[in-house]
């Protein structure tokens, strides 16, 4: 029989190696032989430890599993899948939170052996990679355009546009690097696939590499995430063995080479050029642009800079047509979104599905409202440097455009909830103090701008001059939107305007009338 316990590091912070090791010890004390896999994580966090069990109907699964319950499943079945157990949820496959979504981005995390190559292998890995080697660099550029994907890391640019110029680009050196550096609070999908399926981001670097012509990569990961390092450097290594990765690549006349590089733990370092700064081994500042790091990037040659997400939706879109990645979504939004829940939710995770699905959709149906049992609110959507939204606009559809309409962005796809003993007023403050700390520098609307941002802030919740220092945080903000270099400064008052817009209560004001 075949059991599997997640590797991932969520499920690893509550007890998954001690459940794994009691499973297997309480195994051998029954005679019992198991093959134990350590599988990606669902993406249903609050369950973790999830362990499941293969059976002839397919995997059942039982959680959240402690270790000190492993010997009473074991005693109560587990290894024969039966379901007299309060821990037995039925088949992982049933799970209504699982079969609702449309897992394409995410098809195999969870699913397989991440670190095993025949797993990925029986699993439809390389079928986009093997599709892109028969086709001309020009073609492949063209399937991703036609399939509408864009960046995931947050600003959506169109992937087959900016993958265009670097192809178009005239040089004998080009680069393909990951933006893995998931800074945003509340977000965690990048992690979780290089975790749970490294060898799908190889696969979609690679052909990166094969249609703009670039011979080396670079994954750039923030040192917090030990674990994805750890699967990364391993998959990279099993990829050269197996001949995916080096000098001909899958018997092809490609040639790439595969680098892991670990951050130091900035949130600029997530901006793409100051990531590219970081790589090159200075400290990470933002560089202005144009020059656009797609012509002038990597040590100034042409760079495709794309996030995980953006890289490891890539395999699907050659494997499966950009037809059919285009014929979900809505609007100019198309494919699907790993949508990630946080926050004070009652079941917090991974939920992929095409872009359209409604915020009041991800918070109540899939989230299941707070996990405090209070009501909702305020929802944080696209990180800390995102808009804070009230309940009244849970009807909204996740939808870059929709989003923007509404002064607020989709961004890297991350969603965090409060309940209603949040402190709005704090929340703004929070905006502005962690753009303070995280600043590079670089600029003064930023550098300063967030330390006297908290200055108003406190002078508004303490009453002093309100009417005053209301004009001149909006005074401020302006500043900041207009003329920070980046996006860091430029959208820290996103979720302070927000919350002054949505929640005037909480700054001492008398709350506007719901248009
Ligand atoms: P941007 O709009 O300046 O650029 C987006 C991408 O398109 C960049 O890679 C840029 O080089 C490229 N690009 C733009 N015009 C181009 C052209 N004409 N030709 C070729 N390439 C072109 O946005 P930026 O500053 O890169 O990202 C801002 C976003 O980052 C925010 O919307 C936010 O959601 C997100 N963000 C994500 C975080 C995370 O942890 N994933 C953290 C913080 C912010
Ligand atoms: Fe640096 Fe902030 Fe200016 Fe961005 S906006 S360049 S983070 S100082």
């Amino acid at each position: 029989v075949t059991v599997y316990v997640p590797r991932d590091s969520a499920a690893r912070s509550v007890g998954a190696d001690e459940v794994a090791e009691r499973i297997a010890a309480a195994a051998a004390g029954a005679g019992r032989g198991i093959r134990l896999v350590r599988n990606g994580s669902r993406g249903m966090l609050w369950r973790e430890p999830l362990v499941e069990v293969g059976t002839g109907a397919g995997r059942v699964a039982y959680g959240p599993v402690a270790p000190e319950d492993v010997d009473e499943l074991v005693a109560a079945g587990l290894l024969d899948a039966r379901p007299d157990h309060p821990l037995h949820l039925g088949r992982t496959d049933d799970l209504d939170w699982l079969r609702t979504q449309n897992r394409v981005t995410f098809a195999r995390v969870g699913v397989t052996d991440p670190l095993d190559p025949d797993d990925f292998l029986a699993h439809g890995g390389l079928r986009g990679l093997r599709r892109a080697l028969e086709l001309s660099p020009e073609e492949i550029v063209t399937e991703v355009t036609e399939s509408g994907l864009r960046g995931r890391g947050g600003a959506g640019f169109p992937a087959g546009i900016k993958w265009k110029t670097v192809r178009q680009a005239d040089s004998a050196l080009k680069f393909v690097c990951c933006n893995a550096d998931e800074g945003d609070s509340g977000t965690f999908a990048d992690r979780m696939l290089m975790e749970g399926d490294p060898f799908t981001l190889i696969e979609g670097m690679t052909i990166a590499a094969r249609a703009v012509g670039a011979t080396e990569g670079y994954v750039y990961v923030r040192s917090e995430y030990p674990d994805a390092v750890a699967a990364l450097r391993a998959a990279i290594t099993t990829a050269y063995g197996r001949g995916w990765l080096g000098e001909r690549v899958l018997g092809s006349d490609l040639r790439f080479d595969l680098f892991v590089r670990v951050g130091a733990g900035a949130y600029i370092c997530g901006e793409e050029t100051s990531m590219l700064e970081s790589l090159e081994g200075r400290r990470g500042t933002v560089r202005a642009k144009p020059p656009m790091p797609a012509l002038e990037g990597l040590f100034g040659k042409p760079t495709v800079v794309n996030n995980v997400l953006t890289l490891g939706s890539v395999p699907m879109v050659l494997a499966d047509g950009a037809a059919a990645f285009a014929g979900l979504g809505t609007g100019r939004s198309r494919g699907t979104q790993v949508f990630q829940l946080g926050g004070n939710v009652a079941r917090g995770g991974i939920v992929e599905t095409a872009f359209g699905v409604t915020l009041g959709e991800l918070v109540e149906g899939y989230g299941g409202g707070t996990r405090s049992g209070r009501p909702v609110r305020a929802v944080q959507v696209g990180g800390p440097l995102g808009a804070y939204l009230p309940t009244s606009r849970f009807h909204l559809p996740m939808d870059y455009e929709a989003f923007a309409a509404a002064g607020a962005m989709v961004g890297h796809g991350g969603v965090v909830v409060f309940d209603d003993t949040v402190d709005m007023a704090g929340q703004a403050r929070f905006a502005m103090e962690f753009c303070a700390a995280e600043s590079c520098g670089k600029c003064t609307p930023c550098r300063v701008g967030a330390v006297r941002g908290v200055e108003v802030i406190d002078r508004i919740t303490a009453g002093i001059d309100r009417r005053a220092n209301l004009t001149l945080l909006d005074d401020l903000c302006d500043l900041m939107t207009e003329g920070s270099l980046c996006a860091m400064g430029g959208l820290t008052p996103v979720p302070v305007r927000s919350a002054l817009e949505h929640f005037p209560a909480d700054f001492g004001e008398e709350p506007a009338a719901e248009p």
